[in-house]
């Protein structure tokens, strides 16, 4: 764990050292992909690896079982704690994605019925929205949600009375625009209608309160901002949306109770979404970094995330050769920071570039011009100036 006892240690810059030095992604010239993996620290890796090697040599010996088991069921009061969840709210899941369909297929879609999204998401959601309306004839509308849209006023000019869901992403993955959850989902609540967040992109780069936000939904990964294993995950539902939200593809371990005549009962908690044989190593690596990352402070976290974007977009926007996709205003800046290449240059061949030549590792998104750089609170005022400084060469 880190050491933040020593007052002043959080603000003085030194505890980004330390935990620099427990992360080995850090050893890259530049690690700007957290929005597509983090990296996990070493701790992660090891008890990951530790439970796997149990959980492989004996894996129907009892003592190994309850150990994994107590390795899974860590990681709910953890992930709980951190999103102001109630632990009896958290579904383990294996993804973001795994989340989103739990929720998109508990209901008994109509032909005719309709769903809205917005114009900035990631395949994770558009193909199960997609397949929704080549199966079922569902229809759906694309919110716009650029920067300098109101979303709420975008959404709801496009409900109608068919409407069942809005499901669209938290933090933009292409524009890290944040949407107003706590008003969008008040104005839907007047209209009955429930809201999704792809929360792939928002805990552990923005603070995230789930009952403040007010959604009915939020699904969530343990592989990116949160710095876990990959294959971890998370779906939160509101205790009250608990029974209408019914479960759709199920098995073993979903029951609190069941017998031979076909009588069961379903958890009366969020386990109900959960079933089978799970990734219970990954979910003891993930509680491992939960637990980490709360010994630095969510608030340090946060903060230094803020600064890094504050940062970063201050000099993209200084520099003659780019231009800031993402939010200028610091109150809506986070750890997504988008710039547009000049024309005749494109994202996707810088990114090889800077991975090939200068061990650097960004992400290529949607538009052809724009390049992501994530910026969690383990990088570096000196790796963005690197980074700006290579992309000024290149783009000469
Ligand atoms: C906004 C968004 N949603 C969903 C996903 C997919 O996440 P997962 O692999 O956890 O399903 C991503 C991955 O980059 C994403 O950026």
């Amino acid at each position: 764990m880190v050491d933040l006892s020593t007052a002043g240690v959080a603000e003085s810059g030194d505890w980004v050292d330390a935990v620099r030095a427990q992360i080995p992604a850090t050893k890259a010239a530049g690690y700007f992909q957290t929005g597509a993996f983090g990296p996990c620290t070493r701790q992660v890796i090891d008890r990951t690896n530790e439970l796997l090697m149990l959980q492989n040599q004996g894996p129907a010996n009892p003592l190994y079982l309850n150990v994994m088991k107590e390795a899974e069921n860590s990681c709910r009061p953890l992930i709980a704690a951190a999103m102001g969840a109630h632990e009896d709210e958290v579904a383990l899941t294996q993804s973001t994605t795994a989340g989103l369909n739990t929720v998109i297929w508990s209901i008994d879609w109509q032909r005719g019925d309709e769903i809205i999204t917005s114009d900035q998401e990631h395949p994770a959601l558009l193909l199960p929205i997609y397949n929704l309306h080549q199966r079922y004839g569902v229809k759906y509308h694309k919110a716009p949600i650029g920067i300098h849209k109101n979303v709420v006023d975008e959404v709801m000019k496009r409900v109608t009375t068919r409407t069942r869901l809005v499901a669209m992403s938290h933090v933009s993955r292409q524009s890290g625009q944040v949407v107003s959850a706590q008003k969008l989902a008040s104005a839907l609540r007047e209209r009955g209608i429930s809201l999704m967040l792809d929360g792939a992109q928002g805990p552990g780069n923005v603070p995230v309160n789930f009952h403040e936000l007010g959604c009915d939904y939020y699904s969530m990964c343990g592989h990116k901002w949160l710095l876990g294993p990959k294959g971890t995950g998370a779906l939160l539902v509101r205790k009250d949306k608990l029974d209408s939200t019914s479960v759709s593809w199920t098995g073993a371990h979903a029951q609190a109770e069941m017998n031979a005549e076909g009588d069961f009962k379903w958890h009366p908690d969020a386990r109900r979404y959960e079933f089978a044989t799970r990734n219970q190593a990954g979910f003891g690596g993930w509680a491992e970094s939960l637990r980490w990352l709360d010994s630095i402070g969510w608030e340090n976290i946060h903060d230094r995330v803020s600064q890094l974007s504050a940062y970063a977009s201050e000099a993209i926007q200084k520099s003659a050769k780019f231009s800031l996709v993402s939010p200028s205003e610091s109150s809506r800046q986070n750890g997504i920071v988008v710039l547009r290449l000049p024309n005749g240059f494109k994202g996707i061949d810088l990114y090889h570039r800077l991975r090939e030549k200068d061990d650097m590792l960004v992400s290529p998104v949607d538009h052809p011009r724009d390049l992501r750089v994530c910026l969690h609170f383990f990088n570096t005022e000196s790796e963005f100036d690197a980074l700006l400084g290579r992309l000024e060469v290149y783009c000469a």
